[in-house]
């Protein structure tokens, strides 16, 4: 596994592990123990995902059996920020810990951006957070450049993440050229969007070309692009597949060629029109 370093020199795996849309249940404690029994030290939830007791459940028992140290994970979870006050957010973190049976989170993320700027007072609850050394670092996710500009306006934390969609179809890349200009690290989210782009050709070529699956072909482009990316799978071989993007290198013309797929299509909400609604 390669890292990524933070602005605030926290290291970040660039491969995790998503659980968006997975219940809370034993099945998903098992998945994140597998998972982090395959290698995975960064896990990604959310408040919204109403699956962090699961997910904590998974990560106590690979520390309880010796797997992995507390230390050597990356947690991440977010606050679902419907017009969260200062307050709700502080107590929204400390939900999520509590749910998690942890004592810090690695990286905390406001999770929309919604349509008003009430994230400028949920992001100084996070500066709190942060400040009092309850978390590790702070960031965003689905931030656009007029969103990020407003928060590095009105607050001093310099958020270390912010998460978008990305994949050959939504490049983002006016969004990703401002995040590298303030050494923000864009993470990618449905990166495989939902497991559509495995049908594509481009994508099935390169991956005959390699011997390679399309979803490597996809996750090494992340990678490649320096884009720490969260693909979810409930399945154990898919785990392992997904991690192992790290023997082979796309040519810059084929990085070219699965860049011009881009046409802004999306399999997830647009942040310009999304209310939480
Ligand atoms: N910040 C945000 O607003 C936001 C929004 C959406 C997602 N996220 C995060 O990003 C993570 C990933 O996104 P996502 O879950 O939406 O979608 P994704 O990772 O793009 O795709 C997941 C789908 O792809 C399948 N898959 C995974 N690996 C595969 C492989 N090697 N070969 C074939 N199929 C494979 C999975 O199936 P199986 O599980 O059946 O194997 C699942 O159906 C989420 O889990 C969540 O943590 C964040």
């Amino acid at each position: 596994m390669e890292n990524v370093t933070l602005n605030n020199g926290l290291e970040m795996p660039l491969v995790g592990y998503g659980v968006f849309r997975v219940p809370d249940g034993d099945d998903l404690a098992e998945a994140v123990k597998t998972a982090i029994a395959k290698g995975y030290r960064s896990i990604d939830t959310a408040q919204v995902y109403r699956n962090e007791e699961s997910v904590g459940r998974g990560i106590r028992a690979a520390i309880d059996e010796g797997l992995v140290a507390r230390e050597e994970l990356f947690i991440t979870s977010k606050v679902w920020n419907d017009r969260l006050s200062y307050e709700e957010t502080l107590a929204a973190y400390a939900s999520s810990l509590e749910k998690l049976g942890l004592d810090y989170l690695d990286l905390y993320l406001i999770h929309w951006p919604g349509l008003d700027t009430s994230y400028i007072e949920a992001y100084k609850a996070l500066e709190k957070i942060y400040q009092d050394g309850r978390v590790r670092s702070i960031g965003v996710s689905n931030f656009h450049v007029h969103h990020l500009e407003h928060l590095l306006k009105e607050t001093t934390v310099i958020p270390v993440i912010n998460q978008i969609e990305f994949h050959p179809h939504l490049t983002q890349e006016e969004v990703r050229n401002y995040c590298k200009e303030h050494r923000i690290q864009v993470e990618a989210w449905s990166p495989l969007m939902n497991g559509s782009l495995l049908e594509e050709a481009l994508i099935q070529q390169l991956a005959s070309k390699y011997n390679k699956t399309p979803a490597q072909i996809v996750l090494r482009y992340d990678v490649q692009h320096g884009v720490v990316t969260i693909p979810k799978t409930m399945t154990p071989s898919r785990m392992t597949e997904n991690l192992d993007v790290f023997d082979f290198a796309l040519a810059d013309e084929e990085m070219a060629q699965l860049d011009a797929m881009n046409d802004g299509l999306r399999c997830g909400p647009d942040p310009e029109k999304f209310n939480f609604k």
